[in-house]
């Protein structure tokens, strides 16, 4: 069974729109716990548009599964992550203009700045993930440069699932195809001796496909349930996804 991460940084997002000290990140992170979350992802960004520095400082304390912070492979960020020790760090590549993280790192392109990153994170006892799309060669490339886990970037997947309009137009060809890219990079990435984990984009709706992937050992999982949250509370977004997991899982 793979495990659920749960992004909180849109509980941040809602407390930066008005600069006030609610709601807490660290009370969410608390609740997804409850719920069932089995870690907890959060971005820290160059911009701070949504978690502060202060927010991982008390995630670290208070999170008692596993936490996961995103970020840039800057030396910024590095000795941020250094000097807090998450769990984990999965570097992303990042853009000032971008709404959210707009695909995967080009691991080849940035091999440099990537593996100076590794070891620095590895050397403080940080385990590394890599967010890349289902491209083979970038997952093999992550396997040489002494990552610990490649996230495959389900964006371009949950886009063809999500389009608005008539369900019986869905583009299930091409979600297919999409599906089997990502199942394939998942089998690359084992076989390559790394860990496997999914996310972005995924929601209630599409989760099923990607879930029954067995290479996939982790999602993270963050616009869908707090939005849903938003609506229905925390506790049961959160048990509402790990439910359409585990349903997909056992089919
Ligand atoms: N994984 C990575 C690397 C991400 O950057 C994000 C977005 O912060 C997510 C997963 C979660 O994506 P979503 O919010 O669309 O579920």
């Amino acid at each position: 069974m793979s495990r659920l991460n749960v992004n909180i940084d849109h509980i941040a997002t809602i407390r930066q729109a008005r600069r006030t000290n609610e709601p807490n990140p660290v009370a969410a992170a608390v609740i997804c716990e409850l719920a069932g979350a089995n870690g907890i992802t959060t971005h820290l960004r160059s911009d701070r548009r949504h978690i502060q520095d202060y927010d991982l400082i008390a995630l670290k304390q208070v999170v008692i599964t596993h936490l996961n912070v995103e970020m840039a492979a800057t030396d910024e960020m590095v000795a941020i992550a250094t000097s807090v020790k998450p769990d984990a760090v999965t570097l992303v590549p990042e853009s000032p203009q971008e709404i959210t993280t707009e695909g995967g790192l080009d691991v080849i392109a940035h091999q440099q700045a990537i593996q100076s990153a590794i070891k620095k994170l590895t050397q403080a006892g940080i385990f590394v993930s890599l967010f890349v799309d289902p491209d083979p060669k970038q997952i093999k490339a992550s396997a040489k440069l002494g990552a610990f886990q490649v996230e495959i970037c389900t964006a371009q997947y949950a886009h063809l699932n999500e389009q608005p309009g008539d369900p019986t137009v869905r583009r299930t060809k091409q979600i297919e195809n999409e599906a089997e890219r990502i199942r394939t990079a998942a089998k690359t990435a084992v076989r390559a001796g790394i860990k496997v984990a999914a996310g972005h984009g995924l929601t209630y709706r599409n989760v099923a496909h990607i879930a029954r992937i067995a290479e996939i050992e982790e999602f993270n999982i963050g616009h869908n349930i707090i939005a849903r949250a938003a609506l229905v509370g925390l506790d049961q977004a959160v048990r509402e996804m790990i439910a359409a997991i585990r349903l997909a899982q056992t089919k």
